[in-house]
């Protein structure tokens, strides 16, 4: 299509299956990432895998005179944000961190977006601003709910802050997307989550015990009211998440704020996931039954019609293409990036 996008965050694990989806439909694609939680490997897997390339800017959203750069130097119709931190437990640790990346580096890029007359949009939200105790399936038309973490307290914050700046101005569009539960990996098995250090998410945890990196897994908590006692999910390919933004692109063209959930629809229990991890990849996951880990709710998936009704967008690989992507990536990649 040859627009120019700006994607903040691109070096990470969604924006990284993302990009590869915008250069493959012809998009000139600028990522601005400081690589606190990535590597700067990522862009030879991601020439290797499209034959183009992606102009990486290292960089902060927090910094003013490189977001004015950037503007100045390229021609840039929209923003994909997907730049943040994202562990939940550490933000109780230092919530200030969270708030600056998070609120203000937003903040920031709002600005700057709009001394350089660019008001389009995508912000990465998540299904945890329906807070506590939303009833499930999730809807777009509930209020958000009581967040639990400073991490989910920002992406509710943002939200009301780009809800504003909407009403503010007609001239903005804003696709607010709140993601599920994202696993799974590119199919060529060359990009993936790279997690640092101890995973804290599921799936990334499950395929490092399968490579034996970890002893074993630790579910938290059998005693839920669910099917089997363990919390459920609706777990989605992150292809799938990458194509849900191209999808939101076009939606782009209608001003305001608009809210989009991106799940499967379906919620899957941790065992059912371990379950299905040995049953196509034929390695075994040992485990054990642990504690419940604090904040987690029992159960949550998405009421996934209005992305499918208004961006012609659903989720549509299996769970087993999720369990078979994941484990290519791991097992050609153990240490991620680092080889
Ligand atoms: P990620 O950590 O892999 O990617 C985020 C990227 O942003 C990283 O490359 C990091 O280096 C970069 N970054 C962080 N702070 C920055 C800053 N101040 N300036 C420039 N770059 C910065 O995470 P992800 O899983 O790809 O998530 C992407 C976005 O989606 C995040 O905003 C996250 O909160 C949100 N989200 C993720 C999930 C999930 O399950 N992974 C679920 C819901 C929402
Ligand atoms: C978590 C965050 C959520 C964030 C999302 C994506 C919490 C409380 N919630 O969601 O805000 O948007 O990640 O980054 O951290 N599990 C185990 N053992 C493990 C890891 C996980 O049993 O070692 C279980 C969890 O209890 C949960 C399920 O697996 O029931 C999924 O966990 P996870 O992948 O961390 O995702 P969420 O908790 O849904």
């Amino acid at each position: 299509m040859g627009d120019f996008l700006l994607v903040t965050g691109g070096a990470g694990y969604i924006g990284s299956h993302t990009v590869v989806n915008l250069l493959e439909r012809g998009s000139q694609v600028i990522v601005l990432d400081n690589l606190c939680n990535s590597n700067d490997a990522v862009f030879d897997r991601i020439d290797s895998i499209t034959h183009s390339q992606a102009v990486f800017v290292k960089g902060d959203i927090r910094d003013r005179d490189c977001l004015a750069k950037i503007f100045s130097t390229y021609p840039i119709d929209s923003v994909i944000h997907f730049a943040g931190l994202k562990a939940v437990g550490e933000s109780s640790q230092i919530p200030l961190d969270y708030y600056q990346n998070n609120v203000y580096g937003t903040l920031v890029l709002c600005e700057a977006m709009a001394a350089a007359g660019v008001k389009k949009l995508i912000f990465s939200s998540s299904a945890t601003v329906y807070g506590e105790d939303a009833p499930v399936p999730y809807e777009e038309t509930m209020p958000r709910g009581k967040t639990s973490n400073p991490y989910g307290t920002s992406k509710a914050m943002v939200e009301q802050i780009l809800t504003d700046l909407c009403a503010s101005d007609p001239e903005w569009s804003v696709a607010l997307l709140r993601y599920f539960n994202p696993i799974g990996a590119h199919p060529s098995g060359l990009i993936g989550e790279d997690p640092k250090g101890i995973p804290n998410n599921l799936m990334p945890f499950i395929s490092q015990v399968a490579v034996g990196k970890r002893k074993e897994l630790s579910i938290f908590g059998n005693d839920y009211p669910t099917s089997d006692g363990t919390c459920e999910r609706d777990y989605l390919h992150v292809m799938d998440l990458a194509d849900g933004h191209v999808s939101a692109l076009s939606a782009l063209d209608e001003k305001g704020a608009h809210i989009y959930n991106l799940g499967t629809g379906k919620g899957l229990s941790v065992l059912e996931m371990v379950e299905s991890f040995k049953r196509v990849t034929g390695v075994d996951v040992p485990y054990s039954f642990a504690d419940r880990r604090e904040g987690d709710l029992p159960a949550f998936w998405a009421d996934a019609s209005k992305a499918e009704k208004e961006l012609d967008w659903s989720a549509t690989r299996t769970l087993d293409e999720m369990m078979e992507d994941t484990w290519r990536w791991q097992s050609n990649n153990p240490n991620g990036y680092d080889g």
